[in-house]
């Protein structure tokens, strides 16, 4: 088949802050010919303990902006976002495939074995119906117990360079010692920010020599975007002569320090570009 116009256009990103970039991360590995334009609504950051009718407004916002910069897909590539947000943002676009995220409790469900698991999320993913579905169809039927925690420090933290001497690593720390005390084998990251500290927990798992194993839904998530792509023959032009294009990023606050965030997340230099 013929490559359209709309085999070259971006795909978009949003999150209310730098964590969608660890979805971005994935897409990029798995489809390294696409361009991607993210939009990281800084001025507003965190959306977790927001309201779910603020949420839904600021998503659809940024929702918008993606879809008028051309872009043929586009992923909330935020728990929180999604949760009040996905819904209303297909029915707006009904043309556009538009992806969301929802905590990986499914696939931990599955494989737990102690059936007991715990997510790790915003208030406001935590709250929402989207996990709250899954909770009632997948864990609930399986007898899988389901513990929610939520750290209002965490965003922060990643936003701030995650510092392993700070507060919130020590919570941390702690807090995957009461999990496996109260027998927790599976921990769903269900925040986008949190893949960022997952080598973090990894470590700490070890050492303190516990059985957990970490999830997220960023590989999945890769996945079912190349899918909906592949299905729609939407695919950028193929690997053999694909040329790598830098990720677009902008941002709706100016920060100083957001350009050092991102370049360590991303472990390369990038351009962020400001819309207020
Ligand atoms: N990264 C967002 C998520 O996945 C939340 C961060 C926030 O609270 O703004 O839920």
């Amino acid at each position: 088949m013929e490559a359209s116009y709309k085999n070259n256009a971006p795909i978009g990103l949003f999150d209310s802050g730098v964590g969608g970039l660890s979805v971005y991360l994935h897409l990029a590995q798995q489809m390294p010919a696409e361009r991607y334009v993210y939009y990281a609504d800084t001025l507003h950051v965190p959306y977790g303990n927001r309201d779910s009718e603020e949420i839904e407004a600021l998503t659809l916002t940024a929702v918008k902006w993606l879809y008028q910069q051309g872009c043929k897909l586009i992923v909330i590539a935020c728990n929180s976002a999604s949760a009040y947000a996905l819904e209303t943002a297909r029915r707006c676009y009904p043309q556009l495939p538009i992806v969301g995220l929802v905590p990986a409790l499914k696939p931990a469900v599955g494989a737990s074995k102690s059936g007991h698991v715990a997510v790790l999320a915003t208030k406001a993913t935590l709250n929402g119906a989207l996990l709250n579905q899954v909770i009632e169809d997948i864990a609930s039927p399986s007898g899988t117990k389901v513990t929610k925690y939520f750290d209002p420090q965490l965003v922060p933290w990643v936003e701030s360079g995650m510092s392993e001497t700070s507060d919130a690593a020590q919570r941390l720390r702690e807090q995957i010692q009461s999990f496996a005390l109260a027998g927790v084998d599976y921990l769903v990251l269900g925040c986008t920010h949190y893949p960022f500290f997952k080598d973090f927990l990894i470590d700490e798992i070890a050492a303190q020599q516990l059985s957990i194993k970490v999830v997220d839904s960023g590989q999945a998530i890769a996945a079912r975007v190349h899918s909906l792509l592949t299905e729609r023959s939407i695919l950028a032009q193929s690997i053999e002569n694909y040329e790598i294009h830098p990720l677009v990023f902008y941002a709706s606050k100016y920060d100083e320090s957001l350009y050092t965030v991102v370049a360590r997340l991303l472990s390369t230099e990038i351009k962020i570009r400001y819309l207020y």
